[in-house]
């Protein structure tokens, strides 16, 4: 038996039900990983609250990002052996000391990246690496904007977009916020629950607006991002954390200039082995070189993934969180 954090009944963080499991032996392409960290991230959330249904259904495990070790190797798998450190992104069911994955989908863990270091960057890290190099092509001169530039995603992603030489604009919820958001490379911040962030941003760009807006906030932004953006300038809308974005006329993106609009999940950009490999390895890269640090600024242990969920959703939080099994 290994201890786990499951969801019978979807609602508020008090639905996490730590208990004891059975992890049964891996079947045919599948590993069984002891988890060394678990990454805590806002889709998490959105499972436990039903906003996104379990593909198995009632009960399931949380979580949706972890690292550890190989114990363990299921019939025909051949590129992982007993011992090899691995990450992945595969969720629901990470809030757990032990689980069975299937092996394409994990990622051998360089030796210079630690376990904690993986699983607060996996899921957050993959999803930044194909922002700022998939969906929209960010490069020196670009200009951007990130909401919620000091929490798990923003930091990496100001780090990286400030390593590509664009120019980050970002929005934050305090002035502490602000400070670590400007020592993690983002040039501009906004306190947007004070500012207009609308105004602010013509204001920065001296009325050019931005390249990309890249909207993880949903509903409360929603659709004065648009008004950040340069005529065939692209929103990319890839979260909800205040809700999600209503139902809109697509004809308002012919008014605001011409923009292109996209939903993007990290699904798909991963789906292929061959992506998920070449994004680890870019990712790897800037973390191992020191150009992007991963700022693990919560920890908590297994058994509290409900004060991890509370922390997260009242905006407690500042870059990375993670529970230790
Ligand atoms: N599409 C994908 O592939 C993908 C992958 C990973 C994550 N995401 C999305 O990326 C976003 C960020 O995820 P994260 O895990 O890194 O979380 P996070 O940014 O660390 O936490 C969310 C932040 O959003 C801000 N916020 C604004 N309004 C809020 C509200 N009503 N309730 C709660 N928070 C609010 C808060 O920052 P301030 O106090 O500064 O406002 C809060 O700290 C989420 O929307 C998530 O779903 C998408």
């Amino acid at each position: 038996m290994v201890a786990a954090v499951r969801v019978h009944k979807v609602g508020g963080p008090e639905v996490l039900t730590y208990e004891e499991i059975t992890v049964p032996a891996p079947g045919p392409g599948q590993i069984r990983v002891k988890q060394h960290a678990v990454g805590v991230n806002f889709v998490d959330a959105y499972f436990r609250m039903g906003l996104y249904p379990a593909p198995g259904g009632l009960p399931f495990i949380a979580g949706n990002e972890a690292a550890g070790e190989v114990v363990e190797v299921g019939p025909g798998v051949g590129e992982f052996k007993r011992g090899d450190r691995v990450a992945y992104v595969q969720g629901p069911g990470c809030y757990t000391q032990e689980r069975l994955v299937p092996a394409e989908r994990a990622v051998k863990l360089p030796a210079n990246i630690s376990y904690e270091q993986a699983a607060a960057v996996m899921l957050k890290g993959l999803t930044v690496e194909y922002l700022l190099r998939r969906t929209f092509k960010v490069e020196k001169g670009t200009t951007l904007l990130i909401h919620a530039a000091a929490g798990g995603i923003g930091l990496i992603l100001c780090q990286w977009a400030k390593h590509l030489g664009a120019t980050v604009i970002g929005t934050v919820g305090s002035k502490d916020k602000a400070e670590l958001a400007r020592a993690n490379g983002c040039h501009h911040t906004i306190l947007y629950r004070d500012e207009d962030f609308v105004a602010r941003v013509k204001e920065i760009t001296g009325g050019k607006l931005c390249d990309v807006v890249y909207d993880g906030i949903g509903k409360t932004t929603f659709p004065g991002s648009l008004d950040c953006i340069r005529p065939l300038g692209m929103f990319v809308s890839f979260g909800s954390a205040s809700g999600p974005i209503e139902a809109f006329n697509i004809n308002l993106l012919q008014f605001k200039g011409s923009l292109f609009a996209t939903r993007p999940t990290l699904n798909t950009y991963a789906a292929k082995r061959e992506d998920l490999l070449a994004m680890a390895a870019e990712l790897f890269a800037v973390v191992g070189s020191g150009a992007v640090k991963v700022p693990i600024n919560q920890k908590y242990p297994l058994r509290d993934a409900a004060k991890a969920h509370r922390d997260l959703e009242s905006r407690a939080t500042t870059g990375s969180s993670i529970l230790l099994p």
